[in-house]
């Protein structure tokens, strides 16, 4: 439990921290942990607003996270409210007010809302008391609502929601909207520089992007747990990640469409051209110093590079396009990057890409099925891809099937 006085640091200290993650799924993760680390909850959700519906977008549970394996997470997928008040939820986002409830099985026949029982049913969880607030930046706009469940005191033992909390917590709550709402933009602004540049093929839209991206979170996580990672690096690292990833084909912008929506297969020429996206990718980023330019460099050069040595560009200047110093084979080609000498950005990244590109249907070829294209992936161990990873890439694929729920195909 936090005294008074830590409560009011870590509250000066959260506007700067928010701030600081760029990504959106992170930074859910970030601010529910916070919120819930302040009223001492065992759980609790984030929904965000898309239109006139509340999208069920994060989730955390300390009791139903003690039944599950080390390192496996609670495996809910994301749906919809309507933003009216017939929820607890909706009648947040609607109204702009907090909710405090005592006890949701004990909701008073006066109060127009219900409560939902859908997710302690799946789960086996018993839901009592909720404090609900709005996540309303200063001029007003409702970006989600934010949830804290089950207050506990210093024993653990069950409680309701003091109200000298709920100030604390709607405080709260328009800290976490500003930071949210600019996460939405900057993520709304890749996507949107994405379908301009690269994918103007639109079967293939912010969909394929943002399920690549998921994919090398959850890898990583993995990875970075696995070799004992410092937790508050790792989170840093996943933020970079996730941006970077979605940039991995943005060079594509450099690419003729006569290539790039041949409808049929690319004749070797065209695929010597065709590989330049991974430069060209880079380049965007070659003036900016920043961490995030930095990762997107590595992303872009190192997606499809192969451990065995024989994937591209291979060792070149970004800037150039030409081999490096000492790097140059015989034939005058760059000589490929192998193993560790691929980034570990690039090697996740790889995977992520490979697998997704295909389970889905592209310009040139069918969607594959499931079964095919896991055996691509496990074949490629240790030629095509890295082998711990394809290991990690395995062990995540739970998560990684809920990530294709979450960001299906546009029909
Ligand atoms: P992409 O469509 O995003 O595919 C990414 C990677 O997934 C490919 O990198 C490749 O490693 C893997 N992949 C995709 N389809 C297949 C497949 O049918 N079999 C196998 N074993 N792997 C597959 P790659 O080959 O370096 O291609 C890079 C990009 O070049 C592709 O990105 C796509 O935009 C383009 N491309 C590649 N081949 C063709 C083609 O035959 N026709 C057209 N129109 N574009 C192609
Ligand atoms: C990179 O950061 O991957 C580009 C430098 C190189 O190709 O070795
Ligand atoms: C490359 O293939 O690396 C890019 C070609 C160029 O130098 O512009
Ligand atoms: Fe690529
Ligand atoms: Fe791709």
């Amino acid at each position: 439990m936090l005294t008074e006085r830590e409560k009011l640091d870590a509250m000066v200290r959260l506007g700067i921290e928010l701030g600081q993650s760029k990504d959106l799924d992170i930074l859910m993760e970030h601010i529910l942990t916070e919120a819930r680390r302040f009223v001492n909850a065992d759980a609790g959700s984030i929904y965000l607003r898309d239109h006139e519906t509340l999208v069920f977008s994060y989730a955390q549970n300390d009791t139903l996270q003690q039944r599950l394996p080390p390192y496996e997470k609670l495996a809910y997928t994301n749906f919809t409210i309507p933003i009216d008040e017939n929820s607890i939820a909706g009648f947040v986002a609607k109204t702009g007010r907090m909710l405090n409830i005592p006890d949701v099985a004990e909701l008073p026949a006066t109060v127009p809302y219900s409560f939902n029982r859908s997710f302690d049913e799946r789960f086996g969880y018993a839901t009592r008391s909720v404090l609900t607030v709005p996540l309303c930046t200063a001029d007003e706009d409702i970006v989600g609502v934010l949830q804290v469940i089950n207050a506990q005191n210093e024993n653990g033992k069950m409680i309701t929601f003091p109200p000298d909390e709920e100030r604390i917590l709607m405080h709260f709550g328009n800290t976490a909207a500003v930071a949210l709402e600019r996460a939405q933009l900057t993520r709304n602004m890749i996507l949107r520089t994405i379908s301009m540049a690269e994918m103007r093929d639109p079967k293939e839209t912010g969909s394929h992007v943002n399920r690549v991206a998921s994919y090398a979170i959850e890898m990583y996580e993995r990875w970075s747990r696995k070799r004992g990672v410092d937790a508050k690096e790792a989170a840093g690292q996943r933020d970079l990640l996730r941006m970077a990833a979605m940039l991995h084909d943005v060079g594509k912008v450099a690419i003729s469409d006569v290539i790039l929506k041949k409808p049929g297969k690319l004749n070797e020429e065209e695929f010597d051209t065709m590989k330049h996206h991974t430069v060209f990718g880079a380049r965007l980023f070659i003036d900016g110093h920043s961490d995030f330019d930095r990762a997107a460099i590595e992303v872009s050069m190192n997606h499809h590079e192969r451990c065995d040595g024989k994937g591209y560009p291979g060792h070149v200047d970004v800037r150039t396009g030409l081999p490096l110093m000492g790097h140059t084979l015989q034939d005058g080609r760059p000589r490929g990057k192998s193993g560790d000498e691929i980034p570990l950005f690039g090697r996740i990244v790889a995977i992520a890409d490979v697998y997704d590109a295909l389970v889905s249907a592209r310009v040139y070829k069918e969607s594959w099925d499931e079964a095919r294209a896991l055996a691509v992936i496990e074949e490629g161990a240790g030629k095509q891809f890295d082998g711990e990873l394809v290991e990690i890439f395995f062990s995540s694929l739970k998560y990684i099937h809920l990530i294709q729920q979450r960001y299906l195909d546009k029909p």
